[in-house]
């Protein structure tokens, strides 16, 4: 059934879990990620970005998520679009009957400019108002997403801040979002904690000052009923990056986030883990390899499949991680 995000999260806060939000672009991605909750009883959030509607097209889009709610109706499904830059955007997705909008009012309408506060409690309040007389929650962000290691937000043609960041920039200051969460009643909010999207976060594998738990911990201490929400939480997995690069890639050494420090930042409010960049790796290297070892094979679906197997297996291993599996 598809269920708001206030509800998901509630449950998931009541009983100290947190639940994956992978990001959807195509079918594949969606049976990896159905399949993966139907196999450990999970809950699901699905989200789809800009970039995701430009690709498949909302209506197709819309569909692909409807057909998961028609196929598993057991499982509880979330409809979350991700990083909305106005009101506009999330009213269009709350018209197409998304369950949950995000408004990142962390960056301008563009998606790259840093904006000030007042207009991120502006943007963010207005959502909130329109998407909670329709039965659909709000996810807001404050600070903006930068590696503590490199200063980058990543993702150079999705969403992240043009130029380098300064430090007080990547990290959310609990005080503010305790003023932020009080003026707008967002349902979950997205904290700076020093991940970036994509899949050049760390040169180097990531210690505990690169990662800011202790800032989580406060913001969790300041703000206890509010979910927090981390972006740019993949793991990048450096098996899927060795046989990437075995089979004719080129991707330079890089890290991500340890699943251990998610699970840390997990019992600290953490609820919502948003991961698109690893399910990228894992399809990409399982495509590459079986085209390599069957080069007389043309079929789309015979690497597709072992797409969609990579990928589910990932999904599972984040859903038994984060403590999701068990509570559909
Ligand atoms: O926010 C970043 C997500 O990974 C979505 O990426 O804009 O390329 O679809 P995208
Ligand atoms: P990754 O690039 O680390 O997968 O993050 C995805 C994300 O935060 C989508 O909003
Ligand atoms: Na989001
Ligand atoms: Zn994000």
């Amino acid at each position: 059934a598809l269920v708001s995000m206030r509800q998901l999260l509630d449950h998931a806060a009541e009983f100290g879990y947190g639940v994956p939000a992978f990001n959807v672009n195509n079918l594949e991605q969606m049976r990896a990620i159905m399949e993966a909750a139907d196999k450990t009883d999970s809950p699901v959030i699905v989200q789809a970005s800009a970039g995701a509607r430009k690709y498949a097209g909302a209506p197709f889009l819309r569909h692909l998520i409807l057909a998961a709610v028609e196929e598993f109706p057991h499982i509880p499904v979330v409809m979350h679009q991700d990083h909305g830059t106005s009101p506009a955007v999330c009213q269009r997705s709350i018209q197409l009957g998304f369950s949950s909008v995000m408004m990142d009012g962390s960056l301008g309408e563009d998606g790259k400019t840093p904006t000030d506060y007042e207009y991120n409690v502006d943007v963010t309040r207005r959502t909130v108002e329109m998407a909670h007389a329709c039965g659909v929650s709000v996810e807001g962000e404050l600070g903006c997403l930068g590696s503590l290691e490199t200063g980058e937000a990543g993702e150079e043609d999705g969403i992240g801040a043009a130029g380098k960041l300064t430090h007080d920039q990547m990290l959310t200051d609990p005080e503010e979002a305790a003023d932020f969460v009080q003026k707008t009643k967002v349902d979950a909010l997205a904290i700076a904690i020093g991940t970036s999207h994509g899949a050049y976060k760390f040169t180097r594998p990531p210690t505990g000052d690169i990662l800011a738990i202790d800032q989580i911990k406060a913001i969790h201490q300041r703000i206890p009923d509010t979910h927090l929400v981390m972006h740019g939480s993949s793991s990048v997995p450096q098996e899927w990056l060795a046989i990437i690069n075995e089979f004719g890639g080129e991707i330079p050494e890089t890290y991500g986030v340890p699943v251990e420090e998610i699970v840390e930042g997990i019992k600290h409010g953490v609820r919502k883990v948003n991961i698109d960049t690893d399910l990228r790796l894992a399809s990409t290297g399982a495509i590459r390899r079986f085209l390599a070892g069957n080069t007389a094979e043309f079929d789309p679906r015979k690497y597709l499949k072992e797409s969609v197997t990579a990928m589910r297996d990932i999904c599972i291993a984040r859903y038994e991680a984060f403590g999701t599996a068990g509570n559909a």
